[in-house]
């Protein structure tokens, strides 16, 4: 059987076998998916040894998505552009490395009816999760994406890669009362219960959100929600739907996403 992996470490919380597994069901592809945990010195043998077993691909998630990219013997311009890596195929003994977590996004504000075209994007952060979305946002025609972070350098040195003129950098504070369509949360703030500094005006009437997802709502969205935000969504789509188009690069078949996200959340 073909046999794929998630490596990370930690690796318990990951969700990536389920979906993989049910991809797997509905479309009759005969393959193996299992979650490793690997030590943080381990990581580039264990890949190596992975593919050298004779395996078809691999999905990486924290923290070696990076890593993973230096593996690459040949990239998408996507990967390149959000410097990370999040899924690999092996053939013929080369690795090639994609980043599928952007248009995961994108397809999950796109399920949810999200209009991407002429709209403007707020995008919370400048580090690995804002770099991997960029690409594929500007891709659905945005009319702007402003990048706010509470390190405004960061933000104005991750805009220079993409020498689109569609993008802006700013702090937090300097956002006034200019509205946005849509404000997209990729900090790291939610995972220990901050929210980024925004006013409530910018929320109101807006949708929000977050790229975390757990029982709860993030404390982002639990805000945005109380101030008035018009739809707050949380990451567990993008989870699937970055999946899907892992699962797409490997096996040139398309799953279908919306049931397997019903049966994660209702075994959250
Ligand atoms: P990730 O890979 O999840 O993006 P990261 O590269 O460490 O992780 O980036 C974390 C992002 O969350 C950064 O944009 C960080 O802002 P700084 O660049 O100023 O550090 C942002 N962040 C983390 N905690 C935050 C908080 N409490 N409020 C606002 N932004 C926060």
């Amino acid at each position: 059987m073909d046999q794929y992996r998630v490596f990370g470490n930690p690796i318990k919380q990951s969700r990536s076998p389920i979906i993989h597994q049910s991809f797997a069901q509905q479309t009759q592809q005969q393959l193996n998916y299992q979650s490793v945990y690997v030590a943080l010195e381990l990581f580039e043998q264990t890949i190596i040894t992975f593919m050298h077993s004779g395996a078809k691909g691999a999905n990486i998630t924290a923290p070696f998505k990076e890593q993973a990219m230096a593996l690459c013997d040949k990239l998408t311009e996507r990967a390149q552009l959000a410097g990370a890596v999040n899924t690999l195929t092996f053939t013929g003994g080369k690795i090639f490395g994609d980043n599928t977590d952007g248009e995961g996004l994108v397809q999950d504000l796109l399920n949810h009816k999200i209009l991407l075209k002429n709209s403007r994007i707020l995008l919370l952060g400048a580090g690995g999760a804002a770099k991997g979305v960029i690409l594929p946002l500007l891709a659905q025609g945005p009319q702007k994406i402003v990048i706010a972070n509470r390190t405004v350098s960061k933000a104005e040195e991750l805009i220079k890669k993409f020498n689109n003129n569609k993008l802006t950098a700013t702090g937090f504070d300097a956002l006034g009362a200019e509205k946005f369509d849509l404000i997209i949360n990729a900090t790291s703030a939610s995972l220990t219960g901050k929210i980024p500094p925004l006013s409530k005006e910018l929320i109101a009437n807006t949708d929000c959100y977050d790229m975390v997802y757990g029982k709860e709502l993030s404390p982002f969205l639990a805000w945005a929600k109380a101030n008035g935000a018009s739809n707050v969504i949380d990451g567990l789509g993008m989870l699937v739907e970055q999946a899907a188009e892992s699962f797409r690069t490997w096996r040139n078949v398309s799953p279908e996403t919306a049931s397997v996200l019903n049966r994660l959340r209702k075994e959250d």
